[in-house]
């Protein structure tokens, strides 16, 4: 369903069609002046520049071709030439019909479906989480659900960090550990046991034990290198290892996701673009992209284009002691994807500071001639702020893990659950499932409404609060009408033929009409908060609407079927909103 500024633009275009000028200035916003007009057409002044005319005249002209057109209530010439346009109560009666009956809830599906690729998640095995990777996994969450909303095919992928100096880290330190485990025999070529050695805890503990050791000891920091040199070079004891440490994280990791409601399609990682290195390298050594520099393997990246900046480092395809990083693998993976799922674009949801890493793999990339620049989009956002302006620490200045986030969350949510005597008659269970949603909505929606490239600061008892922009007011108002209509229901009471009567119901009618261009600029900029805007604002008119009408008290039987059915309007726009940031609306609070 376009909706309504759109459809007036096609009418609006006709008639100045109608009098000898262009189409395209007919184009209608939302008013400046709401309390004046709906819509307004700035298109008489253009006109009038170029034509040489009066552009109250050509307004005037305009206004005759209008009136009478059904959609339109009232149209006016303002000012200069404006034309406003207030539209009719049936207009939007149909509109507010529409969301209530559409699986879209009044949006348009795409009509040019792509196949897109988010990488986002991005975790690495047995490093912690820090909360940039909290904002990586719900922002690109989000953004799978958007576009999956809007028709396109999507392929989350986690991108797991399993192939750095971490795991040769964690294979000496369990080497020092177990020294007897048949993964350290030099030249075995296995089976090995298929039962991992370590567990999650195990992991936790020799991570820091052998990072923290290969800093302050040189001749362990080279053992640390020679082991992940050979288990990149495919030493079959290590690569047995670097399966069991996945494996277990991958397991680890679900939980901690699954609380956030963040999944993924693929969890593949950097390890696994292992297999398309060696090709690739040849590949390009082979025709001239990469050359050779102080014995390393390089691709300049740096482009005329860019004067004025200092100059862009170049690719390290393969460094000087011959091994590959974190670009490299980044390059194999493009390659692969493009080879083996061929998407239309791949997104790529990481810290911003990782911005020229991404720039630098993306020109890699065009002039490999691999996947073109143009369908590579480096998605940056800010970092989570404690209460210094720093990036958020745990007191004792360690990075917080995702899991004790979701804990604390969890905590601060009951703790408002006790506060507002909200379990008083609902069942322990019902309680807990509604702490978990409440800690899902504050969480997530404390980081979407956020402009995607600011920083934000972390205050989990803001974030939790039932009233201001935070993900439980939403779920207090969403709950709020449910409760609304199973009373009406109960009393017999069903919705109705809508109409639009009241100020308040005009808003809401309006605001609901909005939710098709909310999304589109959430798509195109890919950016969550203006969904979340969107919902936002809903939820306040909605609230407006409720404090001045009595709903499922109205004595005149048909308001009070019509107001019904623009509570189930609003509400199924609110669910379809949240469910695509990935929000779970519980059925009382
Ligand atoms: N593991 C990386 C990190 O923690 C993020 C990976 C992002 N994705 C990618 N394809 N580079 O910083």
């Amino acid at each position: 369903m376009a909706d309504i500024a759109s459809e007036l633009s096609t009418a609006c275009g006709q008639a100045f069609e109608a009098i000898g000028l262009e189409a395209k200035l007919g184009m209608v916003r939302r008013s400046d002046r709401p309390d004046l007009a709906d819509f307004q057409c700035n298109g008489a002044m253009a006109a009038a520049k170029a034509a040489r005319r009066n552009p109250r005249e050509i307004a005037g002209e305009l206004v005759e071709k209008l009136s009478g057109h059904p959609a339109i209530a009232d149209i006016t010439v303002a000012g200069p030439g404006f034309l406003n346009i207030k539209v009719t109560e049936e207009l939007l009666a149909g509109r507010v019909q529409g969301v209530r009956e559409s699986e879209f809830a009044g949006a348009d599906q795409s009509a040019d479906t792509k196949t897109i690729v988010i990488d986002f998640g991005g975790p690495n095995v047995a490093k912690p989480m820090h909360v940039g990777h909290l904002r990586s996994a719900v922002i690109g969450d989000t953004l799978k659900r958007l576009c999956r909303f809007l028709g396109h095919t999507v392929i989350g992928d986690a991108h797991l960090g399993d192939w750095g100096l971490q795991m040769g880290q964690l294979i000496v330190g369990l080497s020092e550990e177990q020294p007897d485990l048949p993964y350290f025999d030099v030249g075995n070529e296995g089976p090995f046991p298929a039962e991992s050695p370590v567990t999650i805890e195990d992991l936790a503990r020799l991570y820091p034990l052998a990072s923290g050791k290969s800093k302050s000891d040189e001749a362990y920091r080279e053992l640390c290198q020679k082991a992940t040199a050979e288990l990149q070079a495919g030493r079959a004891g290590y690569r047995a290892l670097l399966k069991h440490f996945i494996d277990v994280s991958v397991k680890a990791l679900k939980v901690d996701y699954d609380r956030l409601n963040v999944s993924f399609d693929l969890w593949k990682g950097e390890s696994d673009a292992d297999p398309f290195v060696a090709p690739m390298v040849t590949d390009l050594k082979d025709r001239g992209i990469a050359e050779e520099s102080d014995g390393a393997w390089i691709i300049r990246v740096a482009r005329d284009t860019d004067k004025g900046k200092t100059e862009m480092p170049p690719f390290i395809l393969v460094n000087s002691r011959g091994g590959v990083g974190y670009h490299t693998t980044d390059l194999a993976t493009i390659f692969d994807r493009a080879q083996n799922i061929k998407p239309d674009t791949m997104l790529y949801v990481v810290d911003q500071r990782q911005a020229l890493h991404f720039q630098q793999v993306f020109r890699a990339s065009e002039k490999a001639g691999y996947f073109p620049e143009a369908g590579l989009e480096h998605i940056g956002f800010g970092t989570v702020n404690g209460d210094d302006g720093k990036p958020f620490k745990t007191r004792d200045g360690g990075t917080v893990r995702l899991s004790d986030l979701n804990r604390m969350a969890l905590e601060e949510a009951e703790k408002r659950i006790s506060e507002a005597n909200l379990s008083d008659d609902l069942s322990e269970e019902e309680v807990r499932d509604i702490g978990l949603k409440i800690a899902l909505a504050a969480t997530r929606f404390s980081d979407l409404q956020n402009t995607r490239t600011t920083d934000y600061k972390f205050d989990l008892e803001r974030f939790t609060s039932f009233e201001g922009k935070t993900g439980p007011y939403l779920l207090y108002a969403a709950v709020r009408i449910k409760a609304l209509l199973r009373r009406a229901k109960g009393e017999g009471n069903a919705a109705g033929a809508i109409r639009i009567v009241s100020d308040t119901e005009r808003k809401l009618a309006m605001q609901m009409d909005g939710f098709n261009t909310a999304l589109e600029q959430a798509f195109e900029k890919r950016m969550p908060h203006f969904l979340c805007e969107h919902i936002y604002n809903l939820a306040q008119a909605f609230s407006a609407f409720y404090a001045a009408h009595p709903i499922a008290a109205e004595k005149d039987a048909e308001l009070r079927a019509s107001r019904l059915g623009l509570c189930e309007a609003v509400l199924n726009q609110l669910e379809t909103g949240l469910d695509i940031l990935g929000i779970k609306t519980p059925e009382r609070m």
